[in-house]
């Protein structure tokens, strides 16, 4: 049976894609995480002439496999720098519809994709819904690190208040996370993020980091999926 998280996720993602994918799209940004999973099986379910008309650019290998499975047209983001919408996931969204994404690792991606679009839409469930980052995701904000210099951005990340930064380790390997990028990953907690812009800021500014897993005055609308079958929108 399916549970009320994934139909949260479910119905979410088919509200969004109804909504704004347009017959006259022609290059689409697909995310990634399993909430995704739901857009691609509802642009596929609506329209099975898409393929003929229409490219997806992916985000990460995960997104890249999906469409793939689906049988859809993909294509890279410098072939086709002018995506018509991206729909992606999220790991919390806050009420000013600032996100925290990368609890996958693939938030390098994904931002590129993002702000290649025209129109960025997340898709999530309830339990990414929030007023302030930090109060629902404890993880932290993931930063993608260039591998040999992830010793000098962790101290330097702890030095600015996150002392539990820590790097990324795999659970069926002895090791850390390797991106689809080839680079680390780093978790930093920062409590209550008041100011997420100003932070993503900070922290892209340390040598050595690659991408940082804040999404600040990005998306233009956020569909949650309800534990009641009901679509909250933020705007
Ligand atoms: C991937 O790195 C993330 O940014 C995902 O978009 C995010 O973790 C959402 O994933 P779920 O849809 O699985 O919650």
């Amino acid at each position: 049976m399916t549970s009320l998280i994934e139909q949260a996720k479910q119905k979410a993602a088919y509200q969004a894609v109804d909504e704004h994918v347009l017959p006259s799209h022609r290059v689409i940004g697909v995310g990634s995480g399993s909430t995704v999973v739901h857009v691609v099986a509802r642009l596929l379910q609506r329209d099975p002439e898409l393929n003929a008309k229409t490219v997806f650019v992916p985000t990460s290998f995960q997104s890249r496999g999906l469409l793939l499975d689906g049988g859809l047209n993909v294509g890279d983001v410098d072939q086709y720098p002018d995506i018509d919408v991206t729909i992606d996931g999220a790991d919390e969204v806050d009420s000013q519809l600032n996100a925290i994404k990368g609890g996958g690792g693939a938030h390098l991606q994904e931002k590129v994709v993002a702000e290649a679009a025209k129109k960025f839409v997340i898709v999530a469930d309830y339990r990414k819904n929030s007023k302030i980052l930090g109060e629902q995701w404890k993880q932290g904000v993931p930063i993608e690190v260039a591998p040999f210099a992830w010793r000098v951005v962790l101290v330097k990340i702890q030095n600015m208040g996150s002392k539990d930064a820590k790097l990324r380790m795999a659970v069926a390997k002895a090791g850390p996370v390797v991106t689809d990028n080839g680079n680390f990953l780093i978790d930093a907690p920062f409590g209550l993020i008041q100011d997420p812009a100003n932070l993503l800021k900070d922290i892209k500014l340390i040598t050595g980091v690659v991408e940082v897993g804040l999404f600040c005055n990005m998306a233009e609308i956020a569909y949650f999926g309800n534990e009641d079958g009901s679509v909250a929108i933020r705007t």
